[in-house]
């Protein structure tokens, strides 16, 4: 039934609703409301304008992400929940950061996506937001910017693609792509072999079914209490995804009836409750830096020690790689999440709510394990003490993090000799130099990767190893950045070194031969030169080609508001939110 001549049109048919942020939109008879409704009315009836809830769809798909392509789909289904529900559903397609594709990294734009979102769902008559995320950078940007604007959110993971198999054995998608690129290396597997095996690492829509950092964040939106509970980790391709998206529109529009916004299901006992799932899973080192960037958008004073504090003596039980053996929906079958989370209740706070209403610990209990090979149970678990350690010393006097999950458990404590790179360019262009004065125990040092240094800070930490030495049958060997390692990487390597180099760390100034102590059980990292001779090196730090510069743009904003590591990268003036509240017209 269309709108006839005679009919009033802006009448609120239902007196529960009209409360609602959209009516200040489409509720009167002013010439502002019927500007708003009149250019919706392509489809929309009368009564999508009587006072119900209005739902974005934030879409982060695109064909140049792959891994969130099949997001549309996704979409419909949501869609149909909220029309169900009684709510108006919108697409809004949004900044969409695709991992294996965009340079210099995807990182450069998490906070610019974040920020474009974040003025798109204020700008816009919504109530409240579904966020589609899947690809590493796209559900941290979605809820970064939803906890600045504090609409009634949830999020729906895309999704994991299936298992790959090449040569009878999986493939997992980033940490083989590391594997067999190294065997190609040591001349221990054909290049023709390594080319076949591109097409079955790439099976089906999702994103990368290791426990790299798409699935790690899936799984951190569902521990904070943002998803449906059981829904991370649900392979893309599985019909269930679509009935928990569908399910999930209609709670969007219950919560917009319920005023259950994002502040009130994330706090900081859920970061907590994400921090024991983080180790529980043997989770993406991008999560820390994610994770506190989440908390400063939404004024939670969540730190770098947290990690540390609440990861320890939480046990690995999840046996994927790349820590581990199999894959996502190796995790889907045998119980998924809310399995492992069940393992682990007792460290859970019992507090924090989803965005159910309900709180999430009501979601684990009777969770059963269905596969003890893929999560271990908690008595005989993969490794005892999984968190992310958090290492402090002159070399990184706010903080470096480690991941011992991924690491050798023989290099824990090492002491070595630095091998440094200026930039991931040198590294490329010496490392399987054949005179490159590099051994086994040499502590490899790659600088100017920092959030101001490259700028972006990229996941290149995981430095290959020097052609000769893995000839020689070395598999791994300490490495520390100041930048990121991929999810899907492995190896003692040390990370987001703070200060990085570019803003004047201690990292600018090591010299090769330089003596390095790491030592994870005590929580240090020194470089071991007299304090004289650090004296003499006070030099301005420079690098083969000199820190990153940018004249203009976004990278120049970038370069001149992003903050370190230890704090989440994110810029120094998006900290916090601004709400909801938009005072002012456009006509
Ligand atoms: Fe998108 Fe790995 S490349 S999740
Ligand atoms: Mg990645």
């Amino acid at each position: 039934r269309g709108a006839q001549e005679n009919e009033p049109i802006t009448e609120t048919t239902d007196p529960s609703e009209g409360r609602f942020r959209s009516a200040e939109w489409y509720g009167g008879t002013d010439r502002n409301a019927y500007l708003h409704r009149a250019w919706m009315r392509r489809g929309l009836p009368n009564h999508a304008f009587d006072g119900r809830p209005h739902i974005a769809i934030a879409n982060t798909a695109s064909d140049l992400t792959p891994c969130n392509s099949h997001l549309d789909e996704v979409a419909e289904a949501v869609k149909q929940g909220v029309y169900e529900a009684g709510g108006i559903p919108l697409d809004l397609p949004v900044v969409s950061l695709g991992e294996t594709l965009v340079r210099p990294t995807a990182m450069l734009w998490r906070n610019m996506a974040a920020m474009a979102m974040e003025e798109m769902f204020r700008a816009n008559p919504i109530d409240g937001v579904v966020l589609l995320g899947g690809c590493d950078k796209t559900i941290p940007s979605l809820l970064m910017a939803a906890a600045s604007v504090d609409l009634p959110a949830v999020v729906v993971p895309g999704g994991p693609m299936l298992n790959g198999h090449f040569r009878g054995v999986p493939l997992g998608c980033g940490t083989d792509v590391w594997k067999l690129s190294e065997e190609v290396r040591a001349g221990t597997l054909d290049e023709d072999l390594f080319l076949k095996s591109e097409q079955s690492m790439i099976r089906s829509k999702g994103h990368c079914n290791t426990m790299g950092t798409a699935s790690t964040m899936a799984i951190m939106a569902e521990a904070l209490g943002m998803t449906m509970p059981g829904i991370a980790g649900t392979p893309a391709p599985d019909s269930r995804l679509l009935v928990t998206a569908h399910e999930t529109g209609v709670l969007a529009v219950d919560m917009v009836r319920a005023d259950r916004r994002i502040s009130e299901v994330i706090t900081k006992q859920s970061f907590e409750n994400a921090i024991v799932a983080l180790a529980a899973i043997g989770g993406s080192t991008n999560a820390v830096v994610h994770l506190l960037a989440i908390a400063g958008r939404l004024g939670i004073d969540l730190t770098l020690d947290d990690f540390d504090r609440v990861g320890a003596g939480v046990p690995l039980l999840v046996n994927l790689q790349p820590s581990g053996r199999f894959l996502m929906e190796d995790l889907f079958r045998a119980g998924g999440v809310l399995a492992v989370l069940n393992q682990v209740s007792d460290l859970l706070d019992p507090a924090p709510i989803t965005v159910t209403g309900a709180p999430l610990v009501d979601y684990v209990t009777n969770q059963p394990t269905w596969d003890e090979e893929v999560i271990f149970p908690r008595q005989e678990p993969l490794i005892e003490d999984a968190g992310i350690a958090v290492l402090r010393g002159n070399l990184a006097p706010l903080g470096a993090i480690i991941k011992p999950a991924a690491a050798s458990p023989e290099l824990m404590v090492h002491r070595g000799k630095a091998v440094v790179f200026d930039s991931i360019e040198d590294l490329h262009a010496r490392i399987d130099d054949p005179d490159l004065d590099v051994d086994a125990s040499s502590v490899l040092v790659l600088r100017g990767c920092g959030p101001k240094g490259y700028p972006g800070m990229p996941e290149v930490a995981n430095m290959p190893l020097p052609k000769k030495l893995l000839e020689a049958g070395v598999r791994d060997m300490v490495r520390i950045c100041d930048g990121r390692m991929s999810g899907t990487a492995y190896g003692t390597v040390v990370l987001h070194v703070a200060p990085e180099a570019a803003a004047g760390g201690l990292l600018a100034y090591v010299e090769n031969g330089d003596t390095i102590l790491l030592d994870v059980p005590g929580r240090r990292l020194e470089l071991e030169v007299d304090a004289a001779e650090l004296e003499r090196r006070t030099v301005a730090p420079t690098t083969a080609d000199g820190f990153a510069s940018p004249s203009r743009g976004w990278e120049r904003l970038y370069v001149d508001h992003v903050q370190q590591a230890d704090t989440g990268v994110d810029l120094d003036f998006l900290l916090g939110g601004s709400g909801s509240k938009v005072s002012r017209e456009s006509h």
